[in-house]
């Protein structure tokens, strides 16, 4: 693996899930150490955070918004994912601040540039080294969820601002990310991020 710290993004419903559980089982394989992380949650308080975010109880205004994603963040990241590192782990993490670029930034119209500093406060400059991003319609990936949270039962304008902000960062950030088109088959998909990351192939 060539990376110690690698997140997976994409808009609701990509399927990020099933890629996760796949690379985990390629490093439990070869007895890599490793950590999963999610975002928003990871910790005690992530998850109350998680509540707030994403129970249709409380309505939540944009800035508020990406105050409290970043706000677990900045905890997720001390707490968490600096000392697994630290201890020689891998961080997967399910989501991170790349999410907030694009769905706080772009999506909620915030401001990519604004959302980046914002995170890269919280973060202490500490982003992920390569992220998988899976590229996907939203009128196909929307279909796939079965549980709406107040964030995935927004309207699909949102997700297709979300989406372009996503590519955006891609190309701005060619060197660290990889783009799966993840309307194609799993089983080729999966082969071309163990490739990208120097895993799985019995080495
Ligand atoms: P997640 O649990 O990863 O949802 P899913 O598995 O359905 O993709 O994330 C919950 C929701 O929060 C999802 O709609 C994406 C949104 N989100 C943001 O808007 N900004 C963020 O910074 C993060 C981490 C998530």
């Amino acid at each position: 693996m060539n990376c110690n710290y690698l997140a997976f993004e994409g808009i609701d419903g990509s399927g990020k899930t099933s890629f996760i559980e796949g690379l985990c089982e390629i490093l439990d394989k070869e007895q890599k150490k490793y950590k999963v992380v999610r975002e928003p949650g990871g910790t005690k308080l992530g998850e109350g955070i998680r509540e707030l975010l994403l129970s249709k109880a409380f309505q939540v205004p944009p800035l508020s918004e990406a105050f409290l994603f970043s706000a677990n963040r900045a905890e997720l990241i001390e707490t968490v994912v600096v000392p697994e590192i630290e201890s020689g782990s891998i961080v997967i993490s399910d989501r991170s601040a790349f999410s907030s670029v694009a769905y706080q930034g772009a999506g909620r119209g915030l401001g990519v540039d604004k959302i980046y500093e914002l995170n890269n406060v919280a973060l202490n400059g500490f982003w992920p080294e390569k992220i998988i991003l899976l590229d996907i319609d939203p009128t196909i990936s929307l279909a796939r969820q079965r549980i709406m949270d107040r964030i995935g039962s927004s309207e699909i304008e949102f997700f297709e601002r979300a989406r372009q902000g996503y590519l955006d960062l891609a190309k701005k950030f060619h060197d660290q990310f990889l783009i799966i088109d993840a309307e194609k088959e799993f089983t080729k998909n999966q082969e071309i991020i163990c490739e990208w990351l120097d895993v799985g192939q019995s080495k």
